[in-house]
């Protein structure tokens, strides 16, 4: 079944509901082994990056599988790594609906989900039952009702919970739908906080005998002054790598346009130049010592190698799957592969 009759169905549900759909879906499609009906086969374009074997370089960016639920049916898509999550230590409901708006006419998606999940418990049993052997990374949080001053203890909770389990965990200090969580990206509670989780991490490493790379996800709203300054701390507490960006709250690139007005963070197509931006200057300041994971706006296989281009090794999509479907994945990684030949 072509994608685009399928869209045409789920679009028609309202949103949060089209997306549970889809996602069980997925995951139907992956049992009956049937998969190859809406994905065509990824090319493989394997690369070592932080110690771990990518098959290819497309990834499933953090929120769609929130609660690790779907991992063996998006993995059968073809994505070179998936990251769950954000999960925080306690289930929580998140904000009240409807908080999730698409935006066709500009390929755009605002969402104030605000971290809904079912705790990172649940996540570590459903991780375990999957048994999945490819690429996982995990994407950690708070409770919104932890206070600011405990976030450290809730980010080490659930990295000590997942650490065995995790090709990778990364750290969202970006969202914007958790009251103050974006303050962790500057200043002092910046650096108490890297502090804070590579003692953890290096405890942990100690005790499992492995490596897990510790990322950090960051936003896109930061002016230059700022975006030096987190690349310079990242470096310092020696993070393994960064991913730019999450949503914005900047509304200029989508003024005028239904839902514009709604709270949250935007993605999707007018997300692309601000992420590219905040993307070219972290990776100028911190590559080659970290890895640098590009995602915001990626619609079209060539916004996939442009991120490539402007210094990311790997690269995710969330919104460009919602709306072109798992072709995008393929022919995103196409487009990459055929940059090295
Ligand atoms: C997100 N994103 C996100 N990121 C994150 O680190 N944790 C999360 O829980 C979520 N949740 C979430 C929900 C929804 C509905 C959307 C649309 C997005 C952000 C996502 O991972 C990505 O960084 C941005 O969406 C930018 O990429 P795209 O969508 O422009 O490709």
């Amino acid at each position: 079944m072509k994608y685009q009759t399928l869209q045409d169905i789920l679009f028609r549900l309202p949103t949060e509901t089209s997306h549970y759909v889809s996602l069980h879906s997925i995951a139907l499609l992956q049992q009956l082994r049937l998969t190859s009906l809406i994905a065509k086969g990824v090319p493989a374009d394997p690369v070592t990056l932080m110690g771990i074997d990518f098959p290819n370089r497309v990834g499933l960016a953090a929120g769609l599988d929130k609660d690790a639920k779907c991992i063996a049916g998006l993995d059968a898509l073809g994505f070179g790594f998936i990251e769950v999550g954000t999960v925080t230590p306690k289930p929580q409901r998140g904000n009240p609906k409807p908080r999730m708006f698409r935006i066709p006419s500009r390929q755009a998606i605002i969402n104030r989900m605000g971290f809904n999940n079912d705790g990172v418990e649940e996540m570590s049993k459903r991780i375990q039952r999957a048994n999945f052997s490819g690429v996982l990374g995990v994407n950690i949080g708070k409770n919104a009702k932890t206070a600011n001053e405990d976030t450290l203890s809730d980010y080490t909770l659930c990295m000590r919970k997942v650490y065995d389990q995790a090709s990778y965990i990364a750290v969202n200090i970006s969202s914007p739908n958790t009251q103050g969580l974006r303050a962790f990206q500057h200043g002092d509670e910046l650096a108490k906080l890297l502090e804070g989780l590579r003692l953890v991490h290096r405890e942990l490493q100690q005790t499992h005998q492995k490596h897990v790379p510790l990322l950090v996800k960051i936003a896109p709203d930061m002016d230059d002054e700022e975006i030096q300054t987190i690349s310079r701390r990242l470096l310092e507490f020696e993070i393994d790598g960064v991913i730019v960006s999450n949503t914005t709250v900047s509304r200029s690139a989508l003024l005028g346009e239904k839902h514009s007005a709604e709270k949250g963070g935007l993605s999707g197509d007018p997300l692309r130049n601000q992420s590219n931006h905040v993307l070219a200057m972290v990776a100028s300041e911190v590559k080659p010592k970290l890895a640098v994971i590009g995602v915001g706006g990626i619609m079209l296989p060539e916004h996939a190698a442009q991120k490539i281009e402007l210094g990311a090794d790997l690269v995710q999509l969330y919104s460009g799957f919602i709306y072109s479907g798992p072709d995008l994945i393929a022919e995103s990684s196409e487009a990459i592969r055929k940059m090295w030949v």
